[in-house]
């Protein structure tokens, strides 16, 4: 591919476009060996070496990663005010990354990010029915007739019922087989004694194919019930690994992602 080198610099995280034209000016470029003081110069994204402030440059057209989102992060690409998940992906090159759909600011768990909008599409058009897994903590008795009722569809207020949804509720916490839902129960148990409340919580999993506003939240106050605790464990063919740490990421392939 054929790019003006401002564009290459900027986009392989050197700065800017006005920042990387100032070092380019400033003849601490290279192409090929030889200083390039023009920032509209083409350049081979394959075949042509760059160098920059003598460090060697690799373009990279698509970058993705997946990342263990902690709670208390918004999912943005940039804000104003606060850190967003595209914030923390510190060794980023690109400087056009964004969030692959988007969890509340209180849940936790996978998230895709990359600059490839093709495939943002295709994970997330309404047609295209991806599945999306969370594991979560609910307040409240949940009612027997739930599980037939999610898999129906529900009213949570929209134009259309939510599509199906596959509820499995757990006996045990500890049959989620997640480390972190247990800490969250036990420090939420720990939480209700101390203040003299007695709520049934209950841990479940939940497979939905959406991506509406707060969709699981709403879809269980349906049910008077009330999600305490929710972190995405899947997204069609992308598992959160189990050894990743809270706002850890790893930078993986497309080919992960979709087949
Ligand atoms: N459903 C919600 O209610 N919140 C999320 O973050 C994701 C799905």
């Amino acid at each position: 591919m054929q790019i003006r080198l401002e564009k290459y610099l900027a986009d392989s995280g050197f700065g800017t476009r006005s920042q990387v034209k100032k070092i380019i000016k400033q003849g601490n470029v290279f192409v090929n060996g030889v200083p390039e003081k023009d920032g509209s110069r083409r350049v081979d994204t394959d075949a042509d070496e760059v160098v920059c402030n003598g460090k060697k440059v690799g373009y990279c057209e698509y970058e993705y990663y997946l990342l263990y989102k902690p709670a208390g992060i918004i999912t943005a690409s940039r804000d104003k005010t606060e850190k967003t998940v595209v914030d923390m992906i510190e060794s980023k090159k690109r400087r056009d990354l964004f969030p692959v759909g988007r969890l509340d600011r209180d849940t936790e768990g996978l998230l895709l990010i990359t600059n490839d909008g093709k495939l943002s599409h295709e994970l997330l058009a309404p047609g295209k029915h991806v599945d999306k897994e969370y594991i979560a903590l609910i307040e409240g008795i949940i009612p027997d007739y739930t599980i037939e009722r999610f898999r129906e569809g529900v009213d949570i207020g929209d134009e259309e019922l939510t599509k199906p949804a596959e509820l499995v509720i757990y006996e045990k916490v500890e049959d989620t087989g997640d480390d972190r839902i247990k800490e969250k129960y036990i420090e939420i148990t720990r939480e209700m004694n101390e203040t003299g409340q007695e709520k049934n919580i209950s841990a479940i999993r939940i497979t939905i194919t959406e991506g509406r506003y707060h969709e699981i939240k709403r879809m269980f106050e349906v049910v008077g019930c009330k999600v305490v605790y929710l972190k995405r464990i899947s997204m069609g063919k992308l598992n959160l690994p189990a050894d990743m740490d809270l706002g850890e990421y790893i930078k993986i392939d497309k080919s992960d992602i979709v087949s």
